[in-house]
């Protein structure tokens, strides 16, 4: 049998092992960057000119998000960042969504927007972002945001600390999947014609 004094060290061990991961952001990587495959290094490789396209554009007839992500911006694995610009015309949201891997910190940089999320406990914390304020969303939580179009539309800088956040949104995820009508109709407590209306009206 382990003495006590066994169990105790098994278990700082297991503590200083685990806790580090648990707390960690993306992996660490040994080396300074990681080079895509066939990729040229030079200045070119850590710019990213893709958002290039909001300069002097018109403001979208929908909610519109343009990432750059490892997967627009491959220079970003392995550096735990990425960012994404939102743009809310009047009256637009963004769903309810998660994002897996990452906080996000949004910046707002025009228009109004109410936000919020829901921690674990089930409460939503909500607030309304003037021009110039910012909002961070912890990691992982359900969380949304919404312009009612009384100051225009809205723009916002969104950062993470993954280079690949990832996004579950809520009604994609629960009605635009292959759940089976019957699973979804229990566990809303709603009939099977709703659950397919509640499809219906995301499948397009
Ligand atoms: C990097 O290399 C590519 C491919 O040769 C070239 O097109 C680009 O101009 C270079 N960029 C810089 C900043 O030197
Ligand atoms: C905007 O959303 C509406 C309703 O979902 C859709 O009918 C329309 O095609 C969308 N417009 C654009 C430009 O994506
Ligand atoms: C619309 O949003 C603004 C600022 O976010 C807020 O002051 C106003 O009360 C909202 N109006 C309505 C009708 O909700
Ligand atoms: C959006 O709302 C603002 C302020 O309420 C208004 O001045 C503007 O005309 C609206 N834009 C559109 C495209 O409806
Ligand atoms: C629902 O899924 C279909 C098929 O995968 C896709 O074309 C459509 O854009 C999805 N709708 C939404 C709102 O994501």
């Amino acid at each position: 049998m382990a003495s006590k004094h066994q169990l105790f060290f098994n278990l700082v061990l297991i503590c200083t092992t685990l806790l580090p991961i648990s707390m960690a952001g993306d992996p660490d990587i040994l080396t300074d960057f990681i080079i895509p495959p066939n990729a040229i290094v030079n200045g070119s490789l850590f710019t990213f000119t893709g958002m290039r396209s909001l300069v002097n554009s018109p403001i979208p007839s929908n909610f519109t998000v343009l990432k750059a992500s490892m997967v627009q911006f491959p220079a970003l694995e392995g550096q735990s960042v990425s960012y994404a610009v939102l743009e809310f015309p009047n009256d637009s949201v963004n769903p309810p969504h998660t994002h897996p891997r990452a906080s996000e910190l949004l910046f707002l940089l025009g228009g109004s927007l109410e936000v919020g999320f829901v921690d674990t406990t089930n409460k939503l914390y909500t607030q309304t972002l003037e021009f110039g304020d910012m909002f961070v969303f912890p990691k992982g939580l359900v969380h949304f945001q919404y312009n009612n179009g009384s100051n225009g539309p809205a723009l916002a800088l969104s950062a993470f600390g993954s280079a690949n956040a990832g996004t579950v949104s809520v009604p994609t995820t629960v009605f635009n999947t292959s759940i089976f009508d019957g699973i979804l109709a229990k566990s809303f407590k709603i009939d099977i014609a709703t659950v397919e209306k509640l499809k219906a009206g995301l499948a397009h």
